[in-house]
């Protein structure tokens, strides 16, 4: 269950975003100000809670998931103001969609449903980053 928070950290420490060398200063603010911390507060939602929390922690960590699937669907129509050539748009859009889907599955503290609502927005992110940020080059 805790596999996409694995992967968001993954993407957030470095690897293939450390390669991007003409950084965008708008869309990386939009990334690392809004759309990072609001995935991570989402995925919090359909992964497995926190060992010993309360029923005011769960209550708090519900809460903070609507908040950021708000912020993605906010933040996912900014992105289209900062359009590229390619499926810019596609990956963009697929983050307001989602994050909308995954508002209602937060409001409904529907577990397994933001579990899986998780999974295709992180396509969103990964298919976005795939096409537009320079992978490292093979050690070789
Ligand atoms: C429409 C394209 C697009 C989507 C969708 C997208 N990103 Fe990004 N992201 C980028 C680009 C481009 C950069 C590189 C910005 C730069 O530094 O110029 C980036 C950079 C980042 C960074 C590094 C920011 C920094 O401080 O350098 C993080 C973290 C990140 N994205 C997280 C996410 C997460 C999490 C999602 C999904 C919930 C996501 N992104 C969705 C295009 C996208």
């Amino acid at each position: 269950m805790r596999l996409i928070l694995a992967a968001a950290l993954a993407l957030a420490s470095g690897g293939a975003l450390a390669q991007v060398v003409n950084h965008d200063p708008p869309v990386q603010a939009i990334m690392a100000t809004a759309v990072n911390p609001g995935a991570l507060a989402f995925w919090a939602g359909g992964n497995d809670p926190p060992d010993d929390e309360t029923k005011a922690d769960a209550r708090i960590r519900w809460a903070e998931a609507v908040k950021g699937a708000q912020v993605m669907q906010a933040k996912g129509k900014a992105l289209l103001d900062h359009s590229r050539p390619g499926p810019w748009n596609t990956f963009a859009q697929l983050m307001v969609d989602t994050a909308k889907a995954g508002e209602v599955a937060a409001k409904a503290k529907d577990a397994p449903k933001a579990f899986e609502i998780g999974g295709q927005l992180y396509d969103a992110c990964n298919g976005c980053h795939k096409t537009y940020i320079p992978s490292p080059p093979r050690p070789d």
